[in-house]
């Protein structure tokens, strides 16, 4: 028996996919690595002006400001957040520590470099100016 092929452009079916899913692919994924889309997280020279502040504005100051210092806490100024950071309650709500109340209240936990950032500055114990 003899297996007659009706069009002789069939076998270029699976090359034009091919092509056609390659085209799919956007330029710019050539350039991404794991540095660019993860940054390695910097905990070495941890300040509170750069580094904790600006993790404090974005998720906590609504609600630990100056004029809006629920609980009590005030982590908008570093002064104020030493005290926190100093008696624990600082490492334990962001970490979600069962003992405390977990925050941001109402958002997401923070991410784990956001986290290390904190630890590690309440290790260094910045002195308030
Ligand atoms: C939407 C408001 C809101 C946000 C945002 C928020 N907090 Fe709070 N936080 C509160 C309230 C209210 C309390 C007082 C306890 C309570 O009633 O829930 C509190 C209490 C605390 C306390 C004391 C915990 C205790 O058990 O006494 C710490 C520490 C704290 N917050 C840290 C943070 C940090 C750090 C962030 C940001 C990462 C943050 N909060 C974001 C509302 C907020």
């Amino acid at each position: 028996m003899k297996i007659q092929i009706r069009s002789g452009f069939y076998f270029l079916l699976p090359i034009a996919s091919l092509i056609f899913f390659l085209l799919l692919i956007p330029p710019g994924c050539k350039n991404y690595n794991e540095v660019d889309l993860y940054p390695p997280c910097d905990t070495v020279n941890v300040t509170y002006s750069g580094d904790i502040q600006p993790i404090i504005f974005a998720n906590c100051l609504p609600c630990h400001s100056v004029a809006n210092k629920f609980g009590g806490v005030i982590l908008a100024v570093l002064d104020s957040a030493r005290i926190p950071a100093r008696n624990g309650l600082l490492l334990k709500a962001v970490t979600h520590d069962p003992g405390v109340i977990p925050m941001p209240k109402g958002g997401g936990k923070l991410s784990d470099c956001d986290i290390a950032k904190i630890r590690r500055w309440i290790a260094l114990d910045e002195p308030a100016k």
